[in-house]
């Protein structure tokens, strides 16, 4: 058990530098969060607060953020909201953008990129007239790791097996080793960056449509209305 010193300032952490809140009663929570950091670092959890407290470099407070933050997502996730995408949203945004014939969307807390490669994915499938235009999808997130990832394209058996279509699998993906690639044609659809929604986001530009899915839930009612006015 990890002394109650040491939960107050991760909590505090978590809370000033993501927006998350753990609250201090987690810290069975922030105890497994770090224990496998502090490992990876050759550290105990003792040690990572002293560095975390007294020499917090960029790269360890991305280490931090990786850890404490939760990167859930699969493909296609809530299937009806890609469903409503498919029959309403985007034909309704090719309506309206089709003279300047540009669409603008944001996966703004993207995790590994399942997201934004869904949307590239039911673009591709059945919109192909887009990829003429000036399609820009943008997948950020605060996680530099899995941002990393999300470039790489990259996805494992299981990955796969949550939610994506067995057709879109043949079409779409190779398999290399115990990966499964997806193709560079989707791939270049998508624009990772790395970004924190606490922070200003107003250099990404403007959008048709936003993904803001599995994130505000971790964080305050003042941060959600602060994120949601400047979405
Ligand atoms: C549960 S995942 C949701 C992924 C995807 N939107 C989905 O619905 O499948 C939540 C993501 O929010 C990211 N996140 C948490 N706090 C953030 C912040 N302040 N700014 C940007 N992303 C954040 C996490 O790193 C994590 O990848």
């Amino acid at each position: 058990m990890i002394r109650s010193e040491i939960v107050s300032f991760f909590s505090d952490f978590a809370l000033r530098y993501i927006g998350i809140i753990i609250g201090k009663e987690k810290a069975y929570l922030i105890e497994s969060r770090l224990n496998e950091l502090s490992k990876s670092l050759g550290l105990n959890i003792e040690e990572l607060y002293k560095r975390a407290k007294n020499n917090l470099t960029n790269e360890l407070l991305n280490k931090l953020i990786d850890a404490l933050t939760t990167n859930e997502t699969y493909f296609f996730r809530d299937k009806i909201q890609f469903e409503a995408l498919k029959r309403y949203v985007i034909p309704e945004l090719i309506q309206k953008n089709s003279q300047k014939k540009r669409l603008r969307i944001w996966s703004c807390a993207c995790s590994t990129g399942q997201e934004p490669y869904s949307i590239a994915l039911l673009i591709s499938e059945y919109f192909p007239e887009l990829l003429n235009w000036h399609l820009e999808i943008i997948g950020s997130d605060i996680s530099k790791k899995a941002i990393e990832y999300a470039k790489r394209g990259e996805f494992s058996q299981i990955e796969i097996n949550r939610g994506l279509p067995a057709r879109m699998l043949a079409k779409y993906f190779k398999q290399k080793g115990n990966k499964w690639v997806l193709d560079s044609r989707i791939k270049r659809l998508v624009r990772f960056v790395q970004v924190n929604l606490k922070n200003s986001f107003i250099q990404l530009g403007k959008f048709d449509l936003i993904f803001c899915r599995y994130v505000l839930i971790y964080f305050s009612d003042a941060l959600k209305k602060d994120i949601l006015n400047r979405l």
